[in-house]
């Protein structure tokens, strides 16, 4: 194994330099505090902040209300002080919707709140079961110019009914997320805590130009599946500035799953990561996949901060995805209290049916982590590739651990963990400042 390494060391420097690209990855600034010249307030429209009353109709009646200022610059909901219940309902195109300090809008505990629409063409069918899936509580389809904001509001799915019925096998379709904008360009999401949400929390899927920042967003470390934010099939998304811990990935890359994200091919591409603070305990920081099969590029992360998180990065795929992940580039991450700092998984073995091509292969390349640092890691690497596969030129430029008890154990994991392990090409760390982990 040692000296597989060393062969692969000079293939990976040699391709390192035609593709890493620098600078700075700052939100391209578009105008958020975009003044709409037409606001209400959901009270206008019969909604009580109770936390009793249901207001789906409120909601539904005064978006309907504000498309009418669509083409006139565009419209602004705003949502005061209160406790506002309601089931899922639609955003338009040119609106605000604006929660003031201390609104919360709270998720219906009643699934028929959440109606049930079609699976995702690139999905095939339900991500957890076959068939529809329940719609997310603020959804918007085919949409342009769309901005969630506020002064810290909240909206808080109240998911915990929802993972009962998960865990007792009780679900009939699929869970809904909190925010899902399908099909839309120009999307801003941004100060404002996001809670509890039944499933992944924020899921852009065939977007265009999406700014995510300066958000919260928590779940307890035990809720199933509450990813943070999954880019999925969408480009020019920009997240910054986020606190994110929840029971699952923190972000996580998608691009449709096995022979339906195939087909759909549409990959997501050209996403930047910066400014990143959080923690899980069953999950992932930030996650490639593992539905990748449209095709993940371009994608950028740095000043990322990981404390008490199972795995930092991680790049799940599997037999039949096919697709790609390349051209990753991964800066300026330290780590604190992790279990494993970089992992690659060719054996996520989740398939939506038995149709999937077992020889669609999966194509991993030009993946970069550099100054990669971080305290009480236990496992630095643990790469797993795919039988017959290559995952090509993954460069580690430094992963160094300060104040480590027991300096050989990542070492050691690794080599446990290699064996079986077909024809990846690996190229452990260059620099080694301290302790070279891989
Ligand atoms: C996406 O939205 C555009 C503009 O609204 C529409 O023309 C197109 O058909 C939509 N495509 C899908 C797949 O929804
Ligand atoms: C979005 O566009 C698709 C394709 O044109 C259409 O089938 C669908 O009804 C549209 N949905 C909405 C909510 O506009
Ligand atoms: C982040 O959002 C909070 C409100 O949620 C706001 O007070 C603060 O100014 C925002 N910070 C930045 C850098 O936008
Ligand atoms: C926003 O509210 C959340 C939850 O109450 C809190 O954790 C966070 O610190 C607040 N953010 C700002 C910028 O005030
Ligand atoms: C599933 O369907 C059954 C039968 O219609 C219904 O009683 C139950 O409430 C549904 N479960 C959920 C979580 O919606
Ligand atoms: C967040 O809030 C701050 C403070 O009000 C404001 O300056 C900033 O433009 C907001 N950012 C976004 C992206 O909405
Ligand atoms: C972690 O997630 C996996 C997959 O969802 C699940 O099987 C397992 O029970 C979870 N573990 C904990 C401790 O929550
Ligand atoms: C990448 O996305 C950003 C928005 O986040 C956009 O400003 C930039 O032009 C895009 N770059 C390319 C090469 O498409
Ligand atoms: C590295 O990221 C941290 C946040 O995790 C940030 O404070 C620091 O300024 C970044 N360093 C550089 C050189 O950008
Ligand atoms: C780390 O996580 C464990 C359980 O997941 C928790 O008990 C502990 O308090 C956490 N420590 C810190 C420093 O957050
Ligand atoms: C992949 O995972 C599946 C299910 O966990 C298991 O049955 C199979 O043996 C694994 N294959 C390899 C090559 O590790």
């Amino acid at each position: 194994m040692e000296q597989l390494v060393d062969v692969l060391l000079v293939l990976a420097l040699f391709s390192y330099t035609t593709w890493a690209v620098k600078g700075s990855l700052h939100c391209k600034q578009t105008n958020s505090g975009k003044i709409r010249p037409h606001s209400v307030t959901i009270t206008e429209f019969g909604a009580v902040g109770d936390g009793v009353t249901l207001n789906t109709k409120a909601f539904q009646n005064a978006i309907f209300y504000l498309n009418s200022f669509a083409d006139k610059g565009g419209a602004k909901l705003f949502v005061p002080a209160g406790r506002w219940l309601t089931g899922s309902f639609d955003l338009i195109s040119h609106l605000t919707l604006w929660l003031d300090k201390d609104a919360v809008i709270l998720g219906s505990m009643n699934s028929d709140d959440w109606p049930v629409v079609d699976p995702l063409p690139s999905y095939g069918r339900g991500r957890e079961l076959p068939g529809g899936r329940h719609r997310s509580l603020i959804y918007g389809r085919n949409l342009t110019d769309v901005i969630i904001t506020g002064d810290n509001g909240t909206i808080d799915g109240q998911g915990s009914i929802w993972w009962n019925w998960f865990r007792s096998e009780t679900l009939n379709y699929t869970r809904p997320h909190l925010v899902e904008l399908m099909n839309s360009t120009g999307v801003i999401i941004s100060n404002l805590t996001f809670l509890n949400s039944p499933f992944w929390t924020i899921h852009p899927v065939y977007c265009s130009h999406v700014r995510v920042q300066n958000v919260t967003i928590l779940a307890p470390l035990d809720s199933p599946n509450t990813d943070g934010i999954d880019p999925d099939s969408s480009d020019d998304v920009c997240i910054e500035d986020c606190y994110i811990s929840t029971g699952d990935d923190l972000i996580a890359i998608k691009s449709g799953w096995d022979e339906y994200g195939i087909a759909y091919g549409r990959p997501s591409r050209n996403i930047s990561i910066r400014g990143l603070t959080g923690h899980n305990r069953n999950g992932s920081g930030i996650a490639f996949g593992s539905e990748m099969s449209g095709g993940v590029s371009e994608i950028h992360a740095e000043n990322i901060y990981f404390f008490n998180t199972s795995t930092a990065i991680k790049f799940k795929t599997a037999r039949g995805r096919g697709g790609y992940v390349r051209n990753i580039h991964i800066s300026n991450v330290t780590l604190s209290d992790v279990d494993i700092a970089i992992r690659f998984e060719g054996n996520f073995s989740q398939h939506p049916d038995e149709f999937y091509d077992p020889n669609a292969l999966p194509v991993i390349e030009r993946i970069t982590f550099k100054d990669v640092i971080g305290d009480n890691i236990k496992v630095a690497g643990l790469l797993k590739g795919i039988e017959g596969d290559s995952f090509l030129g993954i460069l580690i430029l430094v992963v160094s651990q300060r104040n480590s008890p027991s300096p050989r154990q990542g070492y050691d994991a690794r080599h446990k963990k290699l064996s079986g392990v077909a024809d990846m090409l690996l190229l452990t760390c260059e620099i080694v400042l301290r302790d070279c982990f891989l």
